[in-house]
């Protein structure tokens, strides 16, 4: 915290803590009496939640459901591990609400269940942890933020850098006015991502695919657009920005304390993986928020070895300093050609601590920092860019009605179909 104005750090830090979570302290608990959970979705980062809250301790894994007859074994056996009993297992996640005795989910389905599973989770009664994006579009997020207020449960959005000490820190510097009024914000992920096959072939025979395409529609199967690639894939994940680049447009928001963009313009295509993707491989996308511009961009091959220290991160451009900020180290470079860099290092669990003010936070049945309301302005964020890229309009977003005014192409994508039987949840 070098040259920083110590008192107004200190002044800071408490609502810093709220928006970002807090910076670790547990709540009271009940000696003795673990809380009983579900898991939606056994896959890659399901099991990382579950192992999260089993560091975070106190809980049981009563139930646990996936599509994929495999997947849900071999959760079942990594749980069975970790608390020494099995837990039961079910194909549909209507049949794991039914189990008495849950109390709490984790849902790490592709972000195109989430809306179905979460809002029938709360009429269920339960408490959930629900996986970042929010949902697939911005209507589905509404009902979700809708349902959550009403339900009045205990709900964490898994937008675990919020727990990040660099991201926290941060927020209090620039607020507290050390770097000047923030006149830009640049953020950008490029990394090297890896492909696997994608021509069209028969799904694994253990993978419902009719189930896990669910309301979205059934596209021919390939392992590009199965399991946890399916990220790049338009119809499920909508691609880097949405699925990973999301994390730091809701650091950035909160950083700088900024609501829904007022406009979004995007630019950019699929030039290196052409046929073998169907999202972009560059992007740059161009935030209006009322206060200042944010910029998001990206490329997904040949990427970070330019430039690695700033390939994963967010950077303030304020009046009298810039600011560089990534998951666990922050820079702080001021103006004049022989400025000092002031560098920090503040490593976090992120993961635990984000699932331990959840757990921590139904205990004591208050809300803890990651809220449905605010996940589903940095959902409508980045779903919004998406909207841009793909019509190649600016897009205009009115928050206050949610509407995209004077541009029906854009404005048909806020709602998709749902394939049948299954019924959009956004009742506008
Ligand atoms: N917070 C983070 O840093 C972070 C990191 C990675 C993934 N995620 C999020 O976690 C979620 C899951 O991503 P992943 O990488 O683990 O994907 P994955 O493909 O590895 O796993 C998803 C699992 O859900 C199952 N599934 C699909 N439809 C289902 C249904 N209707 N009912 C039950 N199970 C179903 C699949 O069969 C699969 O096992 C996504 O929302 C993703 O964005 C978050």
């Amino acid at each position: 915290m070098d040259n920083m104005n110590r008192r107004s750090f200190l002044g800071t830090a408490a609502a810093g803590a709220l928006a970002f979570g807090t910076l670790g302290g547990r709540a009271a608990e009940t000696p003795g009496k673990k809380l009983k959970i579900g898991l939606i979705g056994c896959g890659w980062y399901g099991l990382v939640d579950i192992k999260a809250a089993f560091k975070a301790g106190g809980v049981e894994v009563l139930a646990v459901c996936d599509v994929d007859s495999d997947h849900l074994a071999q959760g079942a056996a990594e749980i069975e591990k970790l608390q020494g009993k099995k837990p039961q297992t079910f194909k549909l996640y209507e049949d794991l609400l039914k189990v008495q005795e849950l109390e709490a989910v984790i849902i790490a389905t592709p972000p195109h269940w989430h809306a179905l599973q979460f809002i029938a989770a709360l009429e269920r009664g339960l408490d959930i942890y629900c996986e970042k994006p929010l949902a697939y579009d911005i209507r589905e997020s509404r009902a979700m933020a809708d349902a959550a207020q009403k339900s009045g449960r205990i709900i964490q959005i898994g937008f675990q850098r919020r727990q990040s000490l660099a991201f926290q820190q941060v927020r209090q510097f620039v607020q507290a006015g050390n770097a000047g009024r923030i006149v830009h914000a640049d953020v950008q992920i490029h990394y090297t991502t890896g492909l696997l096959d994608a021509t069209p072939q028969p799904p694994p025979p253990a993978l419902d695919w009719d189930l896990w395409s669910g309301p979205g529609p059934k596209i021919p199967y390939s392992p590009q657009v199965g399991h946890k690639n399916w990220r790049l894939e338009k119809t499920s994940g909508q691609g880097h920005l949405v699925d990973w680049g999301i994390h730091l447009v809701d650091a950035t928001r909160v950083m700088l304390g900024l609501g829904a963009p007022c406009a979004v313009t995007a630019a950019g295509g699929i030039y290196f993986f052409k046929d073998k993707i169907t999202t972009p491989d560059i992007l740059t996308a161009h935030f209006e928020f009322e206060q200042c511009p944010v910029t998001w961009r990206h490329r997904i091959w040949g990427a970070e070895e330019y430039t690695p220290e700033i390939s994963n991160g967010v950077s303030l451009y304020g009046e009298q300093a810039t600011v560089f900020v990534t998951d666990a180290k922050w820079v702080v470079i001021p103006r004049g050609k022989n400025a000092e860099r002031q560098v920090h290092e503040v490593k976090a669990d992120m993961g635990t601590l984000h699932m331990t003010e959840f757990l921590d936070a139904v205990r004591a049945r208050r809300q803890p920092g990651c809220s449905t309301a605010d996940a589903h302005l940095s959902t409508t964020a980045v779903k919004l860019a998406m909207i841009a890229y793909d019509t190649g309009t600016k897009v205009t977003w009115d928050a206050q009605a949610e509407q995209i005014p004077g541009n029906p192409a854009a404005a048909a994508l806020l709602k998709r179909a749902y394939r049948a039987p299954w019924q959009h949840p956004f009742r506008g």
